[in-house]
């Protein structure tokens, strides 16, 4: 595992976005796994400044999502295959053919899962991190689960989205998600966070013990993670 911190959000992007570069360049074919959320914002913003100016040609890049609420239809505002169009998609020469995001409405988890391992699984994973120490939307739990399944949020969660809807009661109660294990099969993680309000999740995941209560813990296992933090987000390491 490495932990790197940087100034400020900006520079997390333009270190994380260098990632993506050097994979998509390396691999034809290459398959990125993408997240959602306020943080990987900036990321997506350099990854079209890149796309644009022609450093980093998508036309051959596939792509799969860590998670969907369920019940919302994928054009909603709010749906997460809407949130990757207008913050990724729409703006880089991807073929939309080649984008997955877990379907909130057939929820199909298990073929999400398949399609995922038959593809030879995921080279590099982009994550967040819920300021209760979920990755994806695999939520403080009393065990990992592994494959691709549909979650409940917790009432954290449902807080910390409810800025994204007209008000609490919209947000989803429940969500399809990566597992535990499709995420730790990824080749490459890069974890990304902001904020003094991911300060205790970054800490409990990076020092504290390796638990389902604190589902991040599970990186220290992965062979091959970096953490790209703030300085607020290290403030508790
Ligand atoms: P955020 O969400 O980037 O909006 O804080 C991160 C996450 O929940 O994984």
């Amino acid at each position: 595992m490495q932990v790197l911190v940087y100034k400020d959000a900006e520079t997390i992007a333009r270190a994380a976005a260098a990632i993506f570069a050097g994979e998509i360049t390396r691999k034809d074919g290459v398959v990125i796994g993408l997240a959602t959320g306020s943080t990987p914002v900036p990321t997506y913003r350099e990854l079209i400044r890149l796309n644009r100016e022609g450093v980093i040609d998508f036309s051959k890049v596939i792509s799969y999502n860590l998670d969907e609420y369920v019940g919302l239809q994928h054009d909603h505002p709010c749906s997460y295959r809407r949130f990757m169009n207008e913050q990724l998609f729409d703006h880089i020469n991807i073929d939309k053919a080649n984008t997955h995001v877990p379907d909130g409405i057939a929820c199909n988890a298990a073929e999400y899962e398949q399609e995922i391992k038959d593809i030879g699984g995921v080279d590099l994973q982009l994550l967040g991190i819920g300021s209760d120490g979920h990755i994806g939307f695999n939520e403080p739990a009393d065990e990992f689960v592994y494959p691709t399944n549909i979650v409940k949020l917790t009432d954290q969660t449902i807080d910390d989205n409810a800025r994204f809807f007209n008000n609490r009661d919209e947000v989803p109660k429940t969500a399809i998600s990566m597992g535990i294990g499709t995420i730790m099969s990824a080749k490459r993680i890069i974890l990304i966070a902001t904020g003094k309000n991911k300060a205790r999740a970054i800490a409990a995941a990076i020092n504290g013990p390796v638990a389902p209560a604190m589902p991040a813990s599970i990186l220290q296992m992965h062979q091959n993670v970096q953490f790209l933090l703030d300085e607020d987000a290290a403030s508790e390491l």
